[in-house]
C-alpha cells in the first residue's frame, strides 16, 4: 500500500477531505500518516476505523520524506516552508495540495480530472510529481462549463461571482452567523411587533451595521446585510487576485496557455455559507440552438446538470440552500441574450469545499494509486 502523509486534516478543507476518504473508502487503499504542525507526540485521528497512531511533526524533512504521497490542506504558508526543502534533500514522491502556492509553477499541474484528465496524464508522463487544486471559482466555473470548453466553443466568458464566506475560511462563516445573529437581536422586539413601521427597523438596522458594535473582526467590513464587492489582495491591473486567477488558472487547467480563452469579471463576497455562485455571460464562436447547448453542458461530467430556465426550477434547484453539502453542479439560467445570437447567459452554484477544494485533491490520489 502507498505510504501517504496526510498534512491539514482537521482545518475546514482537510475535515470535508477526510469525510469525502472516509465515505469512498480511500483510506483501504493507502497507509495514512496523520503529521501536524502543532501536536507531534500525540495521538493521532481514527479515520475509517483505523487504529489511532502517532501524530508526526509535519516540519519534520525526514518524516516526510518517507512517503510515496503527501497531501496537505495545510495552507500556502506551510507549503512555501517545506517543499523546496524537502524536494531539496532529494524526495521523489508526489505533493498534492490545495493550496495556491505551487499553482502557477510549470513543475506543477493543476488537477480538475473530469475536465483535464489529459492534462494530468501529460503531466505524469513528464515525470511530474506535483499537483495543485484550483482555485474554487475556477474549479466549479469549469466543471459547469466543461462541455463547451472542451469542443472550443467559447470565444470568451465573463464570470461574475457571488461567493459564500467559507471561502475566507472557518472563522469568516462563524462571523457570519454572529453578523446575522446580531441583527436580528438588534431590532427583535420591533420585529415582532406588528405595527412597528419597517422603516424605522431599516434606519437601526443601517446605523447597527456600520456602527463599532457590529461584529466584523474577521471581515473588516459588514457582510450579513450587504456584500463585500472584492475578493483577495488588489492587484496593478485593477483586479482582484481572485479575479485574476480566472483567467490564468482556468486556461492552464485546460492546456490553452497559448492561446488563452479570455475570462474576467468581478468577484463579490455574499452572505452564503459554503456555496459559490457565478452568473456567466458567455460569447460563442458561433451561433447555435439552446437546445444543443443544454446537451454539449449536460453530456460532460457525471456531477452537472442543466436546470430548465424557469422561475420555480431555478429557485428551487439553483441554490447554495439546495447545492451545499453535495457534488452536484447545476447549470441553469441558459438563454439568448439581447447582444446577439452568440450570447449566452448562465448561471451555475457549487460547494466550494467539495469540488471547489478537497474532491479534485482525493480524485488525484485515486489517479496515483490506479
Ligand atoms: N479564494 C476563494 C474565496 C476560496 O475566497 O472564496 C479558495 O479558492
Amino acid at each position: 500500500k502507498a505510504k501517504v502523509g496526510l498534512v491539514g486534516w482537521r482545518g475546514m478543507v482537510g475535515s470535508v477531505l477526510m469525510e469525502r476518504m472516509t465515505q469512498e473508502k480511500d483510506f483501504d487503499l493507502i497507509t495514512p500518516t496523520f503529521f501536524s504542525t502543532s501536536q507531534a507526540g500525540e495521538p493521532g485521528p481514527q479515520f475509517a476505523g483505523y487504529e489511532p497512531t502517532t501524530l508526526q511533526d509535519a516540519h519534520d524533512i525526514e518524516a516526510l520524506g518517507a512517503q510515496d504521497i503527501i497531501i496537505t490542506c495545510q495552507g500556502g504558508d506551510y507549503t512555501k516552508s517545506v517543499y523546496h526543502a524537502l524536494r531539496d534533500a532529494g524526495w521523489q514522491g508526489f505533493w498534492i495540495d490545495a493550496a495556491s502556492a505551487l499553482r502557477m509553477d510549470d513543475s506543477a499541474v493543476i488537477v480538475l480530472d473530469p475536465v483535464n484528465r489529459s492534462e494530468i496524464d501529460k503531466g505524469l508522463s513528464k515525470g511530474l510529481k506535483t499537483f495543485v487544486g484550483g482555485n474554487c471559482t475556477v474549479s466549479l466555473m469549469l466543471l459547469a462549463l466543461g462541455g463547451l470548453f472542451e469542443k472550443d466553443l467559447i470565444e470568451w466568458v465573463s464570470p461574475m461571482t457571488y461567493q459564500a464566506a467559507s471561502g475566507s475560511g472557518a472563522q469568516h462563516m462563524r462571523e457570519l452567523l454572529t453578523q446575522m445573529g446580531a441583527v436580528h437581536a438588534h431590532v427583535k422586539d420591533k420585529l415582532s411587533a406588528p405595527a412597528s413601521a419597517i422603516l424605522d427597523i431599516d434606519r437601526e438596522v443601517t446605523s447597527f451595521i456600520n456602527s463599532d458594535e457590529y461584529p466584523k473582526q474577521q471581515f473588516g467590513v459588514p457582510l450579513a446585510g450587504s456584500l463585500i464587492p472584492y475578493i483577495d489582495a488588489q492587484l496593478d491591473s485593477g483586479q482582484s487576485r481572485e479575479e485574476y486567477k480566472a483567467q490564468s488558472e482556468a486556461n492552464k487547467i485546460l492546456g490553452s496557455q497559448s492561446a488563452p480563452v479570455p475570462i474576467d469579471g468581478i468577484c463579490v463576497r455574499v452572505g452564503a455559507m459554503r456555496s459559490h455562485s457565478q452568473a456567466l455571460t458567455i460569447k460563442l464562436k458561433q451561433n447555435l440552438p439552446l437546445e444543443e447547448i443544454e446537451t454539449i453542458i449536460s453530456q460532460h461530467n457525471e456531477w452537472v446538470r442543466v436546470v430548465p430556465n424557469t422561475k420555480e426550477a431555478s429557485m428551487e434547484q439553483l441554490t447554495p440552500a439546495k447545492v451545499t453539502g453535495t457534488l452536484s453542479i447545476p447549470v441553469g439560467r441558459l438563454r439568448k441574450l439581447n447582444m446577439g445570437e452568440q450570447y449566452i447567459s448562465a448561471f451555475t452554484v457549487g460547494d466550494q469545499l467539495l469540488w471547489g477544494a478537497a474532491e479534485p485533491l482525493r480524485r488525484m490520489l485515486r489517479i496515483l494509486l490506479s
